[in-house]
């Protein structure tokens, strides 16, 4: 959700103020694509790396998430949302903490679409995770395959992204679902995260929908089966 701070600037406001919009744009997309028939959302709220921005906004970030649980949760639920966070929650403070439970809780029979917040999440972060969860649990070095080490990971109730969308002109991936997206297609657009709605959701399933995805293999032929007709 890149570009926040550019959206704010160019109306000469402080960058928290891009920070609110980008909340009440995600509140926004939510719908827009669970509309769309997309199941799993995930959205990189907070990095692992975020914690270097100025201390202001780190702290106004905090708090906006508050409000924003608050603000929100009510709506999202009845809207079918089921919210879950997926990061290192240790760093993040009890409060924050216990309204991401709540937030969890009482959402967890939902199933519209699931909208994963990534907080002070990263993708090395998490393969890391990973690796000591399944040391811990006594895997030996023979098991631990790509599947067992994938059920570890923060996302594994959810499958491998299909489509992974970077907003706010950068083109790169900065440390997201970096074990997730190993076949996912790539989307960027220049459009600031505020700004982003139907129309950019819209081109980027377009775009989705016309990639040839392979994952490693060849194209295969289509293949005709006849009927009994
Ligand atoms: C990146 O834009 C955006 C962020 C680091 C924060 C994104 C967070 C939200 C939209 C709030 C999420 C809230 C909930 C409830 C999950 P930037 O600041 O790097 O923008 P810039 O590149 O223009 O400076």
């Amino acid at each position: 959700m890149d570009g926040n701070g550019r959206w704010a600037k160019q109306r000469y406001m402080p960058r928290f103020f891009g920070h609110k919009a980008g909340v009440d744009a995600l509140v926004r997309a939510v719908n827009l694509f669970a509309d769309r028939g997309v199941e799993y959302l995930t959205v990189f709220a907070f990095s692992s790396e975020n914690w270097k921005r100025p201390s202001d906004e780190v702290s106004g970030l905090m708090g906006l998430v508050l409000v924003a649980v608050s603000k929100y949760l009510t709506r999202m639920a009845a809207d079918g949302v089921r919210i879950r966070i997926v990061g290192d929650r240790s760093a993040v403070s009890d409060k924050l903490r216990m309204a991401w439970e709540h937030a969890e809780d009482s959402t967890a029979h939902n199933d519209r679409i699931t909208l994963s917040v990534a907080f002070n999440y990263g993708g090395r972060w998490d393969i890391v995770q990973a690796c000591q969860r399944a040391l811990a649990d006594g895997v030996a070095p023979v098991d631990l395959t790509e599947d067992a080490l994938g059920r570890y990971t923060a996302l594994s109730f959810a499958p491998d992204p299909d489509l992974f969308i970077r907003t706010g002109g950068e083109m790169r991936i900065s440390n997201f679902l970096l074990w997730q997206a190993a076949y996912s297609e790539l989307f960027f657009t220049d459009c600031l995260w505020p700004d982003f709605g139907a129309q950019h959701i819209d081109e980027a399933l377009a775009a989705y929908a016309g990639r040839d995805r392979r994952f490693g293999g060849i194209r295969m032929p289509e293949t005709v089966t006849a009927g009994d007709g």
